[in-house]
């Protein structure tokens, strides 16, 4: 008797012990994996235009800087994840048609854009979606005023000439402050 109530507390503890181990690391794993990749790219973009931004204020040069090289930083950071992992920027209003959403995207990014209309949103706001076995954790991107230099509706003569000419499909601009931009996406396989 004393021996098989032994048994089951033991099997129960361990059940337990497993069920907490599957919640502590399954979701919360991934989640704060595909943050470590969102933040990789996002302070690599971020400290390159901020220091172009600071060397010419009227923007042209972090421009440049920006059409020349943000495909290759995002090539360069992805490169250093594992092969399991990506990482990526999208938007409901793309300026670099390569940056294109699919469906799944655009559903993520409508629901901040509601939440941002009905006062519910936060920046904090990290969703995390499982799309045939992968995991993809989005973390949304505000229109700050920095950004409207590029991407507001006040946008300077030679700027804005120099955009149509990059992009001749941009839809990028327009934005005011709050507004959602975009999201960085990180997609982490099953491995
Ligand atoms: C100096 C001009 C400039 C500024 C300032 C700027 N961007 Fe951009 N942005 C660009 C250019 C050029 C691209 C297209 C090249 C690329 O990133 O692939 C772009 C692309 C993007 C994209 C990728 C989606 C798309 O439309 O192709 C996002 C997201 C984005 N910008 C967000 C921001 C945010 C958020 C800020 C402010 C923190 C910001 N940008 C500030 C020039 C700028």
């Amino acid at each position: 008797m004393k021996k098989i109530i032994v048994l089951s507390i033991s099997a129960l503890l361990s059940a337990n012990l497993m069920a907490m181990d599957a919640n502590a690391t399954k979701p919360m794993g991934v989640k704060q994996e595909g943050i470590k990749y969102i933040k990789m790219l996002g302070m690599a973009l971020k400290s390159e235009l901020k220091a172009k931004m600071k060397e010419d204020k009227s923007g042209m040069g972090a421009f440049g800087f920006c059409s020349a090289k943000a495909e290759q930083i995002t090539k360069d950071v992805n490169a250093k994840l594992p092969s399991y992992a990506k990482v990526r920027r999208t938007s409901l209003k793309l300026r670099n048609p390569n940056n294109k959403a699919d469906e799944i995207d655009t559903k993520v990014m409508n629901e901040y854009v509601a939440s941002i209309q009905n006062g519910t949103f936060s920046p904090k706001n990290i969703k995390v979606v499982e799309v045939d076995g992968t995991s993809r954790v989005y973390k949304p991107l505000i229109a700050k005023k920095v950004c409207l230099k590029c991407h507001g509706s006040n946008i300077s003569e030679p700027l804005s000439k120099a955009i149509k000419t990059a992009y001749p499909q941009d839809r990028a601009i327009g934005y005011k402050e709050g507004e959602l931009r975009g999201v960085i996406v990180s997609e982490i396989a099953k491995h």
